[in-house]
């Protein structure tokens, strides 16, 4: 039986390098659901489960993943792991951990050497949020249903933000 999770139909897979990175990183799942967009999320750490995160990753281009949010703090090579092993967009959510206030996770992720990129978003859940955003962005250059909900999306956030300032 396999040691992950998977969805069917998920297009988008949420990684995250611990399960303390879901308070965050719901965030995320969440706006996906938003917009509309099938995805699975699954905790599984580049240093901890590296065999785990072979295995998962080994067949989800098959099952139809086409977009990767991997999270991770500290040192967080999750994103850079990810990225090294699919061709696939990969996105880089730098978490809060124990120290630094996510600047260690910041600079891990967005300091990829040339050849293997990761788009890198905000610490925390703004980032978390803008990821699952990104996505949708990525997604709506082929999927029209996705296209109009992202910018319904918009549109309704433009709307609350005026309310907000009147
Ligand atoms: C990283 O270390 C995780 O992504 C998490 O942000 C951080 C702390 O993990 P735990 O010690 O809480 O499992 O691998």
């Amino acid at each position: 039986m396999a040691d992950y999770r998977t969805t069917d139909g998920a297009i988008v897979s949420v990684l995250m390098g611990s399960a303390s990175d879901w308070p965050t990183m719901k965030k995320a799942s969440e706006t996906l659901d938003t917009l509309g967009i099938p995805h699975e999320c699954n905790a599984i750490s580049a240093h901890r489960n590296h065999e785990r995160l072979g295995r998962y990753l080994a067949d989800c281009e098959q099952r139809g993943i086409k977009i990767y949010i991997c999270a991770a703090g500290g040192a967080a090579h999750l994103a850079g792991v990810v990225a090294a092993m699919t061709h696939r967009p990969v996105l880089g959510c730098p978490m809060k951990a124990w120290s630094l206030e996510g600047l260690d996770s910041l600079l891990s992720t967005v300091q990829m050497p040339k050849g293997i990129p990761v788009a890198t978003f905000a610490i925390g859940s703004a980032g978390a949020i803008n990821a699952a955003l990104y996505a949708g962005h990525i997604l709506a250059l082929s999927d029209d249903a996705i296209e109009n909900r992202l910018l319904d999306f918009r549109k309704k956030q433009s709307e609350t933000v005026q309310e907000l300032a009147d």
